[in-house]
């Protein structure tokens, strides 16, 4: 059957302007990093696909590597542009990243120009796009030059592959350090990619969450629900087919017991608020403005619907906030320190 896009949609989501920028993104953004492989029918691609734009949520994140095997998710994304999302394209804000290990030899990783620009050229052609809206430095290189990799990014604006870029998993120091470089070589930097949820707070010791504001780099949080951590799943045990039962990347000792207990407790602060924790978990992310949006992944369309919901209540009373850091310890879960460290 045709797909036709809910003609409400953009009344359930909040946009928020990205920095200083002239683009807004939807509080809630889905990425395809899991559940969008060949190991996923395509179908349920769709069907998640689909429940976003219906519910607002105009963002959709890729990399290079998304899979399995890597690259088939932007394959998978490419078939639902030219079918689903036909005529759409102008509705949509797709981004794409390079970076992490891609294709054999000394050029399919890191931050060289060789690397950035070759797998520009490739993403676009397996999601059959002219541009991306955004393209990424996916981690920092410590033996590239910060002005080779950030002079790539200009490149590919410049050749009108990407109308945006950004950089993920960058420290404070080096964002400074590519935002000068980029402003320098006129191409801004719009938007940051870190890791940030309740249980992981690196984002503000490191002090990237301040540098952003200050510099007026919009942000976009992965993983605000701790790779599923954060909802209702796990209360219980753990379930056959949830992420951490698929040996991807979330191993099944990061649920410890005294996890549960505090998720637990995030539960009832949830329920108190009248949300479900996975909502809970994603308005805290965006609370006070201090970040854009919320980037979520979804295995079916249910957990997208109850996700864009978070949208209907962002605020928190001083006292909740205060009762959500009482019930919670940081948990060692941020895959992605080794970038941030400047590894
Ligand atoms: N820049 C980077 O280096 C980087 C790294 C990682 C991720 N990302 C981006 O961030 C995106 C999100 O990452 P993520 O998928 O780990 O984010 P996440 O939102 O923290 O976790 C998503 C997982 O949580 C579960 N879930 C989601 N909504 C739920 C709900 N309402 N109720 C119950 N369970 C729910 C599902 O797991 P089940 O499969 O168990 O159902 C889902 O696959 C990625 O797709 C990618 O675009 C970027």
């Amino acid at each position: 059957m045709t797909y036709r896009p809910d003609p409400d949609r953009y009344d359930r989501m909040t946009y928020r302007r990205c920095g200083v920028s002239g683009l807004k993104l939807p509080a809630v953004s889905l990425g395809l990093w899991h559940n969008f492989g060949e190991d996923t029918p395509h179908e349920t691609k769709r069907a998640i696909c689909q429940t976003a734009f219906d519910h607002g949520i105009t963002h959709f994140d890729l990399a290079n590597n998304y899979g399995p095997p890597p690259g088939s998710a932007e394959t998978a994304f490419g078939e639902i542009l030219r079918t689903d999302f036909a005529g759409y394209r102008d509705e949509l804000v797709i981004s794409s990243k390079a970076g992490y290990h891609m294709w054999s030899g000394p050029y399919g990783e890191w931050g060289s120009r060789k690397n950035l620009i070759a797998s520009c050229d490739q993403s676009l052609r397996r999601m059959g796009l002219d541009y991306v809206d955004i393209f990424y430095s996916h981690r920092f290189d410590p033996d590239t030059p910060l002005e080779e990799t950030m002079g790539a990014l200009d490149s590919i604006v410049r050749s009108g592959k990407a109308l945006y870029v950004g950089i993920s998993s960058y420290n404070s120091e080096s964002t400074r350090k590519a935002a000068a470089i980029l402003k320098e070589l006129g191409t801004p930097c719009v938007i940051h990619q870190p890791s940030y949820n309740i249980l992981n707070r690196w984002v503000e010791h490191d002090g990237l969450k301040d540098t952003l504001q200050d510099l007026g780099i919009g942000s976009i949080a992965f993983t605000p629900l701790a790779q599923g951590m954060l909802t209702k799943k796990y209360l219980g045990g753990i379930p056959e087919g949830s992420r951490a039962t698929q040996g991807k990347s979330l191993a099944r000792e990061k649920i410890t017991d005294s996890a549960i207990k505090s998720i637990r407790k995030l539960n009832d602060i949830a329920e108190a608020r009248g949300q479900t924790l996975a909502q809970m978990a994603i308005a805290w992310v965006l609370r006070g403005g201090g970040i854009t949006t919320a980037l979520i992944g979804a295995s079916k369309p249910s957990q997208v619907v109850d996700c864009a919901g978070a949208v209907g209540n962002l605020e928190f009373s001083a006292e909740e906030l205060a009762q959500i850091d009482a019930v919670s310890q940081e948990e060692d879960i941020n895959l992605w320190a080794r970038s941030s460290n400047g590894e």
